[in-house]
């Protein structure tokens, strides 16, 4: 599915009830990202958004992949 409609998201989440997500989806052409700044804001913002929310109503913890251009692994704690 495409992440970024919600209504799309809260269906098959609601259904499927799953115990954990695991969320991969996004534009990751870190290149492309520089020159299509709303199509990579929608993806990576916006769709995690969506995850998020539709994560909520069934209360499933989300695995979400971060990159060491943001995190180098030397941090002490979490971000909670
Ligand atoms: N690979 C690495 O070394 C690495 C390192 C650090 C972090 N990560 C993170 O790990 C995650 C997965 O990376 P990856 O290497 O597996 O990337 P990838 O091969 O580019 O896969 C991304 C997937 O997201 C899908 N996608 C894009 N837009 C979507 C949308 N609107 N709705 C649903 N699916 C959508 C793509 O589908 P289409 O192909 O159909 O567009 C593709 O299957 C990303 O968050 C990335 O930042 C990866």
């Amino acid at each position: 599915m495409d992440i970024t409609i919600l209504e799309d998201l809260l269906e098959f989440i609601g259904r499927s009830k799953p115990d954990i997500i695991i969320h991969t989806a996004a534009f990751t052409d870190v290149d492309a990202a520089e020159s299509e700044k709303n199509k990579a804001y929608k993806v990576n913002v916006l769709g995690t958004r969506n995850v998020t929310l539709a994560a909520s109503k069934v209360k499933a913890p989300i695995v979400y992949i971060s990159t060491d251009y943001i995190f180098d692994g030397e941090k002490k704690r979490g971000l909670l």
